[in-house]
């Protein structure tokens, strides 16, 4: 009998496909598996049984990748399960950086009592008008199963998309969307591009990656999207770009001390994947992965061996 400890809530879609030979544990010392979505598990100590660990989820930042390796311990994750999620959470960023809504909605609760609301807002209205995201220029950083998702999408939007991808060719890109242009050279994605989206993991080499120097390149008023992880953005810089001007609005779904105090900042609590079907879609393969490999030595989206 395998035991599955919880690191997170997981879907009960994917648990109950635990049947036959598993059971669930409470006690993450007696586990031969771990399901784990954001938890951080870098400095908790490994159960010495542990045979497998699931991320549900693409992110895998959080787990100590090499320290299990060392241990033949395979750690799996679900890319592109939540990735129709991150999509829409992005072309929502996008909606809401080119007109105020945010702002025109606070104004509505906050006048609330007014009898004559109607014709207070007819007035207040143009604070928070703004543009059309149609005709506009998306460059998409990143062109993995959400960035991919995020270029169709927008292209059906009448965007613009430029794509730039070193692990992908341009014929493979070519494939994804027809009004697609690929770049092979980051800097003409930033010169080209209103709007920025990033879809990359979390590593030593992309650590910082969008600073000083990379937004210089950017157009003036840039919108710059960040649903991958607050550590690709050096947040010293983007704010210093917030506050002159250089980057209109920086929406992220990463709330940390410095991006919350960020001026023009639209700054969500990491909802990119909450939804009940991601969840559900992430539940299920993690599951299956596990059970494939502890079943078969299968190693599908097997990331650290
Ligand atoms: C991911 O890494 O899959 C997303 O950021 C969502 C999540 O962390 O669950």
């Amino acid at each position: 009998m395998y035991k599955v400890h919880c690191l997170n809530n997981i879907s009960q879609k994917g648990l109950e496909l635990l049947t036959g030979d598993y059971e669930l544990t409470d006690d993450v010392n007696d586990a031969d598996v771990i399901l784990v979505r954001s938890a951080d598990m870098h400095e908790m100590e490994i159960p010495d049984g542990l045979k497998a660990v699931a991320r549900a989820g693409a992110g895998v930042n959080n787990i100590p990748l090499e320290k299990l390796a060392e241990r033949g311990i395979p750690v799996f994750n679900t890319p592109g399960a939540n990735a129709n999620a991150v999509k829409e959470l992005v072309i929502a960023g996008m909606l809401l950086s080119a007109r105020d809504i945010i702002g025109g909605n606070a104004w509505v609760v906050a006048n609330a009592d007014d009898e004559n609301v109607g014709k207070a807002a007819e007035k207040a209205k143009k604070q928070f008008a703004g543009g059309e995201i149609m005709g506009k220029t998306l460059g998409i950083i990143g062109l993995g199963a959400i960035g991919k998702k995020v270029a169709v999408a927008a292209d059906a939007l009448g965007m613009d998309v430029v794509g730039y991808d070193p692990f992908m060719d341009a014929q493979t890109a070519a494939g994804i969307v027809d009004g697609l242009r690929f770049v092979t050279d980051l800097n003409d994605l930033y010169e080209a591009s209103d709007y920025i989206t990033i879809h990359v993991p979390a590593t030593g080499e992309t650590k910082g990656m969008i600073d000083q120097a990379a937004i210089a390149k950017m157009r003036d008023g840039v919108v710059f999207l960040n649903f991958s992880r607050d550590s690709l953005v050096n947040d010293a810089d983007m704010a210093a770009a917030l506050d002159g001007g250089k980057v209109a609005r920086y929406v992220s779904d990463f709330a940390n001390p410095a991006v919350v105090k960020m001026p023009n900042a639209i700054v969500l609590p990491h909802l990119g994947a909450s939804t009940e079907e991601a969840e559900d879609n992430c539940a299920i393969m993690a599951v299956n992965e596990v059970m494939d490999y502890l079943a078969n030595g299968t190693k599908t989206h097997c990331v650290n061996l």
